[in-house]
C-alpha cells in the first residue's frame, strides 16, 4: 500500500481580513512544531485578500504551513470582472486549490465542467486542486449518494494524467454535514471514501487510486478528528468554522 501523507486544510471562507489572518496564523504557529509538520502536511486556505501578507509572513518566519486558495478562474487572462486566474495564484506561492466546493455548485452555480476546467487550470500551474464532491441530505435519503459522489470525481479528474490524479487531493463533504455540527460518522466517511478511492482507480488505475488523498470534512472538529483519521481511506481533513480558531485548528492538526 502507498503511504499517504496525512493532509488537514482549514478553510477559511469568507473569514479573518489580512490583519486578523496574521495574527492567526502567527498563534497556529507557535502551538505547531516540526513534529506535526513531519507527521501531517497543514495548509491553510484563506480569502484571496491575505494570501499575499500570509505568504510574507510564512517565507519571512520559515512557517511550512502551505497556503492554499479557495477557488480560481480556469481561463489565464481576460475580461472577467472579479476573478482570479489560478496563474495569479502560482505567483503567491500558492499549493493547494479548493474548486468546487458545494458552496461554490450551489450558491455560485458552478457545474461540474467549470470544477474540471478549474482542476485542469490548477494542475497546469503546478498546484494541486482539492476537488470536492458529496451529496446532500435528500440524496442521501433517497439512495443517490453515491452515483452522485462517483459522478463528481469522475467528471473532476477529466483530462488528467494518471499521475496528476495520484497527485490530487478529493475532499468528501457530504452537504448536510457542513457548518452544521452534525458529522457523518466515521463508518459513512470511510464507506464514501473507499467509493472515491474506487472510482478512482476504475478512471485512473490503481496506482493512482493508491496515491491519491481523500479528504473528509464537515463539521470537523478536535473531539471527533482522531475518530475519522483512524478510517483506512480517510487522508485528511477540510475544515470550516474550527480553523478559524488557531486553538482548536492546532488540536486537530495533532488528532
Ligand atoms: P465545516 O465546513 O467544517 O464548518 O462544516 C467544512 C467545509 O465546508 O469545508
Amino acid at each position: 500500500m502507498t503511504e499517504r501523507t496525512p493532509i488537514i486544510a482549514g478553510n477559511w471562507k469568507m473569514h479573518h481580513d489580512h490583519y486578523t489572518a496574521i495574527q492567526v496564523i502567527q498563534k497556529l504557529s507557535y502551538q505547531l512544531d516540526k513534529t506535526d509538520y513531519e507527521r501531517v502536511e497543514v495548509v491553510v486556505c484563506p480569502p484571496f485578500t491575505d494570501l499575499r501578507s500570509l505568504q510574507t509572513v510564512l517565507e519571512a518566519d520559515r512557517i511550512p504551513i502551505r497556503l492554499g486558495a479557495q477557488n480560481c478562474h480556469f481561463e489565464e487572462q481576460g475580461a472577467f470582472t472579479g476573478e482570479v486566474s489560478a496563474t495569479m495564484l502560482a505567483k503567491l506561492s500558492v499549493a493547494y486549490v479548493i474548486v468546487g466546493h458545494s458552496e461554490r455548485r450551489e450558491l455560485f452555480g458552478e457545474t461540474d465542467e467549470d470544477v474540471n476546467r478549474k482542476v485542469r487550470a490548477v494542475v497546469k500551474h503546478g498546484m494541486t486542486p482539492i476537488l470536492c464532491c458529496g451529496e446532500t441530505l435528500d440524496e442521501r435519503e433517497a439512495g443517490t449518494a453515491e452515483a452522485k459522489v462517483r459522478g463528481q470525481v469522475e467528471a473532476g479528474i477529466a483530462g488528467l494524467s494518471k499521475a496528476q490524479v495520484g497527485a490530487a487531493v478529493i475532499a468528501y463533504e457530504p452537504i448536510w454535514a457542513i457548518g452544521t455540527g452534525r458529522t457523518a460518522g466515521s463508518e459513512d466517511a470511510q464507506a464514501m471514501c473507499a467509493v472515491i478511492r474506487e472510482q478512482v482507480a476504475a478512471v485512473a488505475g490503481p496506482d493512482a487510486a493508491g496515491a491519491v488523498r481523500i479528504q473528509y470534512g464537515g463539521s470537523v472538529k478536535p473531539g471527533n478528528i482522531a475518530e475519522l483519521m483512524a478510517c483506512p481511506d480517510v487522508d485528511g481533513a477540510l475544515v470550516g468554522g474550527a480553523s478559524l480558531d488557531p486553538d482548536d485548528f492546532a488540536r486537530i492538526v495533532r488528532f
